[in-house]
């Protein structure tokens, strides 16, 4: 039978290739659109070793209509669209919103504008749990009010919702899902394919795993004075592959045509909260190694703290994220040794 054609868009990124892999290791083809202005192209060799099949590349930078719809045009046989691509710098995203907003709306409008000549295309986008701001309620369900952003970077994440949204009512294209991520953190198995942030990390998982390594100096932990239990700030870590697998969930229950309504929201998460030192002792328990960090002052916009209720995803995507955070930590670490030579 022949393999059902998926576009990932920002395949090569650290979401996209992760969910490339699941993706071909479920059975479709797929074919990666990316500008490759934050990922490498000798991924797609990495995943091509993972699944003895190499993805199908075009190097396209989807806000650029006409480019878009050149690229889509020659997969007119893709029956889905999986859009990750778009950047996720919060900090940079104050400084210039306007990057932000050109680069992440308009590669969305200029998807669903093509894809309106095929409305039967599987949709499904990547969103964050920023959309949420730093909830009154914990845990939190799909129904928590989605709060003003307090970036550019968040509200591009909240405006393309509604865009997709009010895409899907018009018609545009029949059936969307958003799945709204908490921390995504870890690597592959195979410690291949894992999170490459170009230049200084925004995130911690990665300044953690380059801390180990030799190439920063120390973690900064920002704010000890937080009202947690330990006084850091508390995020729902959830491994990659997880994150990766409840893709191909999703877009199953769009191509079996098992959606409930036309567009789906749903939060991806593991439903703990764990601290900046939980992070850091689970990853010293991993590594064996002594991470060297220091308290700082709160880093502005952070929200003290934020875990997912998983009900819905559980229940009715039928999905659970399976790795708890040893086994982030470990192959974040696995993955970063093997990018640098270490032992
Ligand atoms: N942190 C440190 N030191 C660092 C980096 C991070 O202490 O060097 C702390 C942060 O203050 C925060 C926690 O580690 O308490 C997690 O920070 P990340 O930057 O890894 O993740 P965020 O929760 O800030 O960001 C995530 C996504 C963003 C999204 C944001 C808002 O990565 O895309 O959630 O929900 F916008």
């Amino acid at each position: 039978m022949m393999k059902k054609k998926i576009i990932v868009t920002g395949g090569t990124g650290f979401i996209g290739s992760h969910t490339v892999v699941e993706l071909m290791e479920a059975g479709f083809s797929v074919v990666i659109f990316d500008d490759l202005r934050n990922s490498e192209i000798g991924v797609l060799d990495k995943i091509a070793h993972i699944t003895r099949q190499k993805p199908e590349f075009e190097q396209v930078d989807l806000s650029d209509q006409v480019a878009a719809e050149a690229a889509i045009s020659k997969h007119s046989d893709a029956v889905a669209c999986i859009h990750f691509a778009a950047l996720k710098a919060v900090g940079e995203s104050v400084e210039n919103p306007l990057l932000y907003y050109r680069n992440n709306l308009f590669s969305l409008i200029n998807l669903l504008q093509t894809f309106r000549q095929k409305p039967e295309t599987a949709f499904i986008f990547s969103s964050s749990a920023t959309v949420y701001g730093q909830p009154d309620i914990l845990p939190i369900t799909e129904s928590s009010p989605v709060v003003p952003a307090n970036s550019p970077y968040g509200n591009t994440k909240q405006m393309a919702e509604e865009i997709l949204q009010q895409s899907v009512d018009a018609g545009t294209i029949n059936s969307a899902i958003s799945l709204r991520y908490f921390n995504p953190i870890g690597a592959h198995s195979s410690a291949l394919i894992g999170e490459l942030p170009k230049g200084l990390p925004n995130n911690l998982m990665p300044f953690i795993t380059q801390t180990a390594a030799g190439i920063r100096p120390d973690l900064k932990v920002f704010g000890k004075d937080y009202n947690t239990p330990d006084g850091t700030a508390v995020r729902d870590y959830i491994h990659v592959v997880d994150i990766a697998q409840a893709h191909v969930v999703a877009l199953k229950r769009i191509l079996d045509g098992k959606s409930k309504a036309s567009y789906e929201v749903f939060n991806l998460g593991t439903g703990k909260g764990f601290s900046v030192l939980d992070v850091i002792k689970s990853f010293e328990k991993s590594s064996g190694l002594k991470l060297k960090y220091h308290f700082s002052d709160r880093r502005p916009g952070d929200v003290e703290q934020i875990y997912a209720d998983t009900t819905h995803a559980n229940t009715e995507l039928g999905w659970k994220a399976k790795y708890n955070l040893d086994d982030m930590t470990s192959s974040a670490w696995k993955w970063e040794k093997n990018l640098r030579g270490i032992k």
